[in-house]
């Protein structure tokens, strides 16, 4: 006999099925709410809401879990690469090495850009965020690619899937190019994804540009512990855009925008600012984690805190010793790291985060490596976007093979109820 829940409303019992995950997750099922009660629910910021059923990862906020397809964070950083971890986000299983060796050629057939692209990055201002730039020109890759996916067929599925890949790397770089007044440079095919991502980057017509194994490797984990997140803002609203059949370029073009908030994705450009702060101010950080705890301050201290996570981020964890591996690999002393791991310190002493389960999340130290790279601190949350890429995929594409309705939350009116149309020459 399957659990029931019962709902009493005005002397009437209402029960309602209670369904189980695989990891054993439990939720009411009020798909009937409406129609057997009248009432909706009321759960602002769905703290408390399943929105799907979902196979591609599961997190377990109070144990600091996070796995992917059901492995495990800790081993998939370890041992994997983000081009396989995208495979086993987006296809269900971790590819045999023919697998991967044709999905990373497949990318390839689609890493050319359309040269006409070129003509709506022009027309951005220098100043111009990254976001903006690659929400709009990823949103413009439909205009280019205008056969939608037909999600039954595998194969446009696949190739979908390959090209999004493809040009999203690009296209994310481009968005720095064009900040640095550089020439917009060209996927090539001889090297591996992020290898690519760092000649995008960097490399200049005037010189060769010589790519480190170290860096390409720490960026590569780094992407791996981007790479999803179950229902996050962002990729709710990938999720819910796609609900509409809305193509995968727009779905993922609206993720990019809801990432840029910097209560979001957005969090690791604002930790960089608020480390900096900090560091040109004296380096006071009592002084800072007092704001963070003042009602009265807007303050938060940016890369603490999460909506799930009520124990450490297993990801802040990894990322914290790749940090100290990367900048003493690369004999980088950071003034902005010592700052960190003494804020880290401070806040986790202090009751106040203790007791509201504050712990540092995913972009409390992710900025500091990307600072260490070279990476320059607006490009931050455009990193965040390549690593989610194949989440937000994976995502879109299951919710769009399940056939899931059309996302259409309800409300209560609390507005004016009836008021009469007063001409404008009487008001
Ligand atoms: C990401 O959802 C995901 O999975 C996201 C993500 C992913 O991979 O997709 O993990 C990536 O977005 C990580 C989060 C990055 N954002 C930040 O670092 C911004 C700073 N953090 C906060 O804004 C906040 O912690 C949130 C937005 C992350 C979570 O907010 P919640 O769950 O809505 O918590 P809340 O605002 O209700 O806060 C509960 C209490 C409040 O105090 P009281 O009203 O109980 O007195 O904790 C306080 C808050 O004021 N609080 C903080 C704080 N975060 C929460 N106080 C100071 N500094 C903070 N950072």
């Amino acid at each position: 006999m399957s659990e029931l829940a019962k709902l009493e409303l005005n002397g009437k019992v209402y029960e309602f099925p209670v369904v189980e995950g695989t990891e054993k997750e439990k939720a009411i099922d009020i798909s009937k709410l409406r129609d057997l009660t009248g009432y909706v629910t009321m759960d602002q910021g769905y703290k408390n809401t399943g929105a799907c059923f979902s196979s591609i990862t599961f997190l377990d906020g109070e144990e600091g879990i996070l796995k992917y397809r059901g492995y495990t964070i800790e081993e998939l950083a370890e041992k994997s690469n983000f081009l396989e971890v995208s495979y086993l986000l987006i296809f269900g299983n971790l590819p045999t090495k023919a697998e991967l060796e044709k999905f990373e050629n497949d990318i390839r057939k689609y890493t050319l850009v359309n040269e006409e692209m070129k003509n709506i990055i022009d027309g951005f201002p220098k100043s111009a965020h990254p976001m903006g730039i690659l929400a709009s020109l990823t949103s413009a890759l439909t205009a280019f690619n205008p056969k939608s996916v037909n999600v039954n067929s595998e194969k446009d599925m696949y190739e979908a899937v390959c090209k999004t890949m493809g040009k999203f790397l690009v296209i994310a770089t481009w968005t720095y190019r064009k900040n640095m007044g550089y020439p917009l440079n060209y996927y090539d095919n001889t090297k591996s994804y992020v290898e690519n991502f760092m000649r995008l980057m960097f490399e200049l017509p005037t010189g060769p540009y010589k790519i480190d194994p170290i860096v390409v490797q720490a960026l590569d984990k780094l992407f791996i512990l981007h790479a999803d997140h179950e229902q996050n803002c962002s990729t709710s609203t990938v999720r819910i855009v796609g609900s509409s059949h809305a193509g995968l370029f727009a779905s993922i073009s609206a993720g990019v925008s809801a990432l840029w908030g910097p209560l979001h994705g957005g969090a690791n450009q604002a930790v960089l600012e608020m480390l900096e702060e900090i560091r040109v101010n004296g380096g006071d950080v009592a002084k800072y984690v007092l704001k963070a705890k003042d009602k009265d301050d807007p303050f938060r201290l940016m890369g603490f805190g999460h909506r799930v996570y009520k124990n450490f981020d297993p990801r802040a964890k990894i990322i914290k010793k790749a940090a100290d591996d990367v900048l003493s690999t690369l004999g980088i002393e950071d003034p902005i790291l010592d700052i960190a791991k003494q804020l880290e310190k401070t806040a986790l002493e202090d009751d106040y985060f203790k007791s509201r389960n504050l712990y540092p999340n995913v972009d409390f130290y992710s900025g500091i490596i990307y600072r260490a790279l070279g990476i320059p601190t607006d490009m931050f949350t455009v990193m965040f976007a390549i690593g989610r890429l194949p989440g937000w995929i994976a995502q879109w594409k299951e919710m769009r093979s399940n056939k899931e309705p059309i996302g259409r939350p309800r409300q209560i009116f609390t507005g004016h109820t009836q008021l009469t149309y007063v001409p404008i020459n009487q008001r």
